[in-house]
């Protein structure tokens, strides 16, 4: 396995796979690796002759007030991890290489409508940062398909627009959320709890897995909705939002959706944790 830093020696690499006609993959990350990326990198693997992984702590997707400065940086350890899963190329390149004259002064990408509302209202500016990034890595890469969690449902949604919208040539999969054995979804951000907050956390999980129930029972969704915000907040949740929305595109349900997806953000202490679940609305 190759480990880049450079955007022309990435590029000379990919010269010769992309001519010979092989499939490339690219395994966008932030580093701090754990088994749900690595569910990224085994499905690339299955899927791709040449599968490249990411590394870099996108300065540009968090905002003022955000972990940028405390976010793990874990570079050696993940570069074990994607050795041993099949990786062939990691570019993990320096804020200076990807934006050389400033974050303030690149051309930024922003993605209408989906990126609005839910994680968007809470983080402004956020989905901007991972538009822009995620548009520069395909263009550095020019992957054949890129695969991304669903856990981060709404960036997932953000990017199969900006994929159709800039008409890339990117088949994009997301990949099912991978959960610890208690049900909390892997996340990096995961090893900011406390042990007591660690075993209070799967209660979000919990929140959303009784609240399908209610759902597919034909319980009303603002019924649901407010029992949901009222269980997580008795639980020691400071929810950001609970939400029911399309699936397919996080518009509003209306009376005939029958794809839904409950989303939701809530503080635990000062960690942000973010999931959701889709529900088949009854008819
Ligand atoms: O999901 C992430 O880790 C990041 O948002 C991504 C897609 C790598 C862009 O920085």
């Amino acid at each position: 396995m190759l480990t880049l830093h450079d955007i022309a020696e990435l590029r000379a690499h990919l010269n010769l796979p992309r001519r010979n006609g092989q499939r490339i993959a690219l395994v966008p990350t932030m580093g701090n690796l754990h088994a749900g990326h690595l569910a990224l990198v085994d499905a690339a693997r299955r899927d791709a002759d040449v599968v490249v992984a990411t590394i870099f702590v996108n300065p540009l997707q968090f905002g003022a007030n955000e972990d940028f400065s405390s976010y793990p940086r874990t570079l050696e350890a993940d570069t074990q991890a994607l050795a041993s899963h099949g990786c062939d190329i990691v570019f993990a390149p320096s804020a200076d290489a990807l934006y050389p004259h400033g974050l303030e002064a690149h051309t930024h990408v922003s993605v209408p409508d989906v990126s609005e509302g839910l994680c968007g209202a809470n983080r402004p500016g956020h989905f901007n940062g991972v538009a822009t990034v995620v548009s520069l890595l395909f263009n550095l890469v020019q992957p054949d398909v890129a695969y991304f969690g669903r856990k981060d449902y709404q960036q997932l949604m953000v990017i199969r627009k900006l994929v159709a919208d800039l008409h890339f040539p990117i088949e994009v999969v997301g990949v099912p959320t991978q959960r610890a054995e208690d049900g909390l979804a892997l996340s990096s951000r995961n090893g900011y709890l406390s042990a007591a907050q660690r075993q209070r956390a799967p209660a979000l999980y919990r929140t959303l897995c009784h609240m399908h129930d209610a759902l597919r029972a034909s319980e009303s969704p603002p019924m649901t909705l407010r029992d949901g915000l009222a269980a997580l907040t008795e639980q020691g949740f400071k929810p950001d939002y609970l939400e029911l929305r399309r699936a397919q595109d996080l518009g509003p349900i209306a009376p005939d959706t029958q794809e839904a997806i409950l989303l939701v953000a809530a503080h635990l202490g000062t960690t942000r944790l973010i999931d959701n679940l889709p529900v088949s609305l009854p008819r």
